[in-house]
């Protein structure tokens, strides 16, 4: 006998509330490793006004495109919260992002400055309730679609990076190897005590990136931070370097993986990217799903 069918948990909303720490260079070099050395299809939705995950993904003429085209994640909530209508999430979805030429399966909903401006409208609206079901009904759309979906968050803790934490499954906390940045960790974890009722995603872990390798301090950092199992530190930890640094900077033509993420940059996300498929896969009761094409998207990016 069959028993019940049970629900995808692969939304991954990435956040410390302190700034810097690479959320948006982990959501990058995650999506590309899981895209080309796993085969997996990933949906990144960028939470963040100033779009760097978007500016990461796509040339500024394309992403200037999409926000003239009112194709971001601005337009799809303006849509679903402000009017109330319900939308065709497909529409947003951008395929084909990406400059390493082996990561083919990276989507975006890319976003827009504009965020602040919506999320100013719902607090004056007190519309947090419909915020909240259209992201709750964003991603029930998008689950069973893609293996794993990002949604990169800005550091601080806005409606709409609250509604994403309270609707995805899993946090994924990126940190530094130092005194603020895990202050950051902490304001994240008190905020998360405040309303248990409300709902809140799990934790899947704390991953320590920018580790300077000779660093006694680090180490010790990274010490005490494993040492709180709270934390579900990742036992892969990412190094300060210059090809991660250079991540960020979209080439115009494509270049392989290893050249985008040489030596051990490239061997350590690989880690944390099999650490991260086998945490879901554990909370699944399975390996997630892959190698099912998504839906074709909309919109083809022309970076
Ligand atoms: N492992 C690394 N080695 C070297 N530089 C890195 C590494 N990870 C991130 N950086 C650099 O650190 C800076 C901050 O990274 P990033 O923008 O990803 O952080 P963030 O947490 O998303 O920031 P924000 O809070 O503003 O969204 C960037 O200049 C990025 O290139
Ligand atoms: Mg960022």
């Amino acid at each position: 006998m069959d028993g019940p069918v049970r629900a995808i948990r692969n939304s991954i909303a990435v956040m410390n509330t302190k700034g810097g720490v690479g959320k948006s260079t982990l959501v990058l070099a995650l999506a590309e490793t899981l895209s080309a050395h796993f085969r997996k299809n990933v949906l990144i939705i960028d939470s963040d006004s100033q779009a760097s995950i978007s500016s990461m993904l796509l040339t500024a003429a394309s992403l200037h495109r999409l926000q003239s085209e009112g194709l971001t994640i601005v337009d799809l909530l303006v849509s679903s919260v402000l009017n109330n209508v319900p939308v065709e999430w497909p529409r947003f979805v951008v395929g084909g992002v990406s400059d390493v030429d082996e990561a083919r399966t990276v989507y975006l909903i890319p976003s827009d400055m504009q965020l602040t401006l919506f999320e100013r409208e719902v607090s004056k609206e007190e519309l947090h309730a419909r915020l909240r079901s259209s992201i709750s009904t964003l991603l029930g759309n998008v689950r069973g679609v893609f293996d794993v979906i990002f949604i990169d968050c800005p550091p601080g803790l806005s409606i709409l990076t609250e509604s994403w934490l309270r609707e995805a499954d899993y946090h994924f906390s990126p940190t530094k190897p130092d005194y603020i940045s895990t202050c950051g960790l902490e304001v994240f974890r008190r905020f998360k005590g405040l309303n248990p009722e409300m709902g809140f995603a799990e934790n899947l872990g704390v991953c320590i990136n920018m580790k300077e390798g000779h660093s006694s301090v680090d180490a010790d950092y990274h010490r005490w931070l494993t040492s709180n199992p709270e934390n579900r530190c990742f036992t892969q930890t990412i190094p300060r370097s210059s090809a991660l640094q250079h991540a960020a900077q979209l080439s115009s033509v494509e270049r392989s993986y290893v050249a985008k993420y040489p030596g051990d940059s490239g061997t350590a996300i690989k880690a944390i990217a099999e650490e991260l498929l086998a945490r879901l896969a554990a909370a699944n009761g399975s390996a997630p799903a892959s190698g099912t094409p998504p839906l074709a998207p909309a919109a083809a990016a022309t970076s």
